[in-house]
């Protein structure tokens, strides 16, 4: 969605992220509904053909529910446009030989679903996101092999439930802000929740209907920092570093692998936290044939003595405070990087941390990248001159081979964030994560010098092309 723009073409219907960026333009930086790439058949042709000379063998993008269900639920009508749209789409990359890793729910809920009962507040949503998968795999299962449920569930409720900074714009606080009157307390542990039993439900209908036809495999994309104890030496500091893993990653991963919550959780939560029923948890359980990994960066995690019941946030809740872990990676003088605090060895240590408490599964690192502010005082040639970020990736790989080298942790494949500069939530465009630089007035595409670094690393690594 906020690379394929096109948000009122081909008969597409809103989501929740069109209706924010409608309510509360003052929290975007730009306007969301801009067209960009996808749309044009001219750019999407051209995009296809740069990442085959690039030397990828796989581009991950995500379906627009409402591109194919314009209302949500499946009674109200198939949008057969944005149906054709994404065979289209389908098509190019197999003409190019790229293999499609597709994502069902990128955070663009239906916004009548929004409207009519609160979207994933209400467990309505699991037979209309059930019926949404289920017409993807009928429709698509032949062309798509790999399927991605959700994309980093933590993000989308932590914003968006939490802090009202994403759609649907809920929070209890308003800290300047415009936020939906919602309750911090609890939804955000509901829509976690009702997203893990969709999750569920879609893992389910894939293996007992068109499994063992299409051959084609189910997981999950979660992100987390890696968070590591202020004081290593301090229990405390420890403790306080697997509450914070516990509330940002366990919080999903515990329940589709086990079946049940992390149990920090439950010792904090109480009542808060929904229970699930034994048919629930049997059916939570197992339910993923990889782990897709966002990584960006590493925190630390002090012990939190001073809870404020009121301030219910995440970081209260695990009763751990994080702060961000300094490397010596990224120096000071290079201001405006996001996350400007990056800490490549954290991925080494949260994918074994992932094999050590969660077994021996495929991994895809689905993302990994570094995202720059926008400078008007740079130059064209400036922007693209992106040493940083080739040393960013030249790390994270490094740290990754490690992994699959000393603790033979199954990688599978490794996804750059992102190929192209693009449209990156309420900070609109003013933050740049492409390999290739967008000029958003004429949408002409131009490589960064980390695109040439990674074109060799691609070839290096795939000898064959
Ligand atoms: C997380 C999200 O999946 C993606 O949409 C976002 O642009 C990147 N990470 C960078 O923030």
């Amino acid at each position: 969605m906020k690379v394929e723009g096109a948000a009122n073409q081909y008969c597409r219907g809103p989501s929740i992220w069109d209706r924010f960026a409608h309510e509360f333009p003052g929290l975007l930086t730009t306007n969301l509904l801009i067209n960009l790439g996808f749309p044009s058949s001219t750019h999407v042709q051209e995009d296809i053909v740069r990442m085959k000379y690039m030397n990828l063998d796989a581009y991950r993008f995500s379906i627009s529910w409402t591109r194919i269900i314009p209302f949500g639920p499946i009674k109200t009508g198939i949008n057969e446009q944005g149906v054709k749209f994404y065979h289209d789409l389908l098509d190019l990359l197999e003409k190019h030989g790229l293999e499609p890793y597709v994502t069902i729910w990128h955070w663009d809920t239906p916004q009548a679903l929004e409207a009519e009962y609160g979207g994933f507040l209400s467990r309505n949503i699991l037979k209309d996101y059930e019926d949404y998968c289920d017409f993807l795999f009928k429709e698509y299962g032949h062309r798509i092999k790999t399927w991605i449920t959700l994309n980093e569930p933590m993000v989308h409720i932590q914003r968006g439930y939490d802090e009202g900074l994403f759609a649907p714009g809920r929070c209890s606080v308003w800290v300047n802000r415009a936020c939906v009157a919602g309750d911090s307390a609890t939804e955000p542990y509901i829509v976690a929740h009702n997203l893990l039993l969709a999750h569920a439900a879609a893992y389910r209908l894939y293996e007992t209907k068109y499994k063992a036809k299409q051959q084609g495999v189910v997981g999950i994309t979660l992100v987390t920092f890696m968070y590591l104890p202020y004081d290593s030496n301090s229990t405390a500091d420890i403790d306080a570093a697997q509450r914070s893993l516990d509330f940002n990653y366990g919080w999903f991963l515990d329940p589709i692998t086990f079946g049940r919550y992390p149990r920090n959780m439950v010792k904090l939560l109480g009542s808060r936290l929904p229970t699930f029923t034994q048919q629930e948890s049997d059916m939570l359980k197992n339910t993923y044939d990889f782990i897709g990994l966002n990584y960006y960066t590493t925190y630390y995690s002090k012990n939190n003595t001073n809870v404020d019941p009121v301030h219910l946030r995440f970081g209260s809740d695990s009763h751990a405070i994080t702060t961000r872990k300094y490397s010596e990676f990224v120096t000071a003088s290079q201001v405006g990087s996001f996350w400007q605090f990056l800490y490549p060895d954290g991925l080494r240590l949260l994918l074994e941390y992932t094999k050590d408490t969660y077994g021996d599964h495929d991994i895809y690192i689905t993302e990994n990248g570094m995202g720059t502010q926008e400078d008007p005082t740079l130059t064209l040639a400036e922007v693209r001159n992106d040493t940083m970020r080739v040393n960013f990736y030249n790390a994270h790989l490094a740290s990754v081979r490690q992994a699959m080298i000393e603790k033979d942790v199954k990688v599978r494949g490794f996804f750059a964030w992102s190929y192209a500069d693009n449209y990156e939530w309420n900070d609109g465009y003013s933050v740049r994560f492409g390999l290739n630089y967008v000029n958003y007035t004429d949408l002409s595409r131009w490589p960064k010098y980390s695109a040439c670094w990674y074109t060799g690393f691609c070839r290096r690594a795939q000898p064959k092309i």
